[in-house]
């Protein structure tokens, strides 16, 4: 592990939260996903840090859904220029309210029952939360999980229970497909977590809400249509809009 790292996850030594970092779970486009050995007071046996990569490792992404959520996350607009003229204060602050958008994101929806992992502490660029998974590794994502048919309509069923309860807390995922969802097959009481949270949007704010909310329905219920899961995910998404409108969830 480098030194960077280490010194982000050295709150959580400090804090005595964890003891050690056991192995890299994923090096992905924005962060590495790090499982940790908690600390015997932490009331857990392992827990996952979430370090963000420096701006030099990585590249934000540019699309349109992304780039409205970037001028939300500003209260203040001396610094999303600062942001937008590339200056290095700027591109700091800027990273840091990602970082930040995730966790409150994470507290937020896991406040609201949504199957989100636990959120434990952050500190700087890093995020500590509870690991999905167990003594013999991180639980798989949907993409990589081989699910029997038989348990597909279950699953689909819990993840637009997910959705709803997402959207019951103002708040469309916005890159909800199977590599962002985990799950374990064994454990039929507790076998979903919703993962990827900093490009999750305000639907109360976002003009975009309503068409990502769709994309996030249809790219996961495609998932599921192999599976023989038959649904309607266009009704789904105006029925669940309609209603979230209506304040009916
Ligand atoms: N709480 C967790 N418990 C176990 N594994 C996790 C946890 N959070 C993340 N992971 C693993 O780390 C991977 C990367 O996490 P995440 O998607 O949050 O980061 P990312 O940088 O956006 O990665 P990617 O570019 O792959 O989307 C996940 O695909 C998953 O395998
Ligand atoms: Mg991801």
């Amino acid at each position: 592990m480098d030194t960077e790292t280490k010194d982000a996850l050295e709150p959580f030594i400090d804090l005595a939260l964890i003891t050690e970092v056991l192995y890299t779970v994923k090096s992905g486009k924005e962060a590495t996903v790090y499982a940790c050995r908690a600390h015997p007071d932490s009331g857990y046996d392992f827990l996952a840090a979430k370090v963000y990569k420096h701006l030099r490792e990585r590249s934000f992404r540019n699309d349109a859904a992304y780039q409205e959520n970037r001028t939300q996350m500003y209260h203040n607009t001396r610094m999303r220029r600062a942001y937008e003229n590339g200056s290095e204060f700027g591109i700091e602050v800027h990273f840091m309210l990602w970082v930040g958008q995730e966790w409150e994101h994470l507290n937020k929806l896991y406040k609201a029952g949504v199957y989100v992992p636990v959120p434990v502490k952050s500190a700087g660029r890093a995020i500590l939360m509870e690991y999905y998974g167990g003594e013999d590794g991180p639980c798989p994502t949907l993409q990589q999980a081989k699910v029997p048919r038989e348990q597909a309509p279950g699953l689909w069923k819990l993840l637009k229970s997910n959705i709803e309860m997402m959207l019951q807390a103002d708040c469309v995922h916005g890159d909800l497909s199977p590599y962002n969802l985990l799950v374990d097959l064994d454990d039929p009481s507790d076998p979903l977590r919703v993962i990827d949270l900093p490009q999750a949007v305000d639907a109360r704010f976002n003009p975009n809400a309503r068409d990502m909310l769709e994309h996030d329905v249809t790219t996961c219920y495609r998932y599921f249509e192999k599976l023989g899961v038959r649904d309607n995910p266009a009704r789904f998404t105006a029925d669940l809009w309609r209603r979230w409108k209506r304040a009916e969830l």
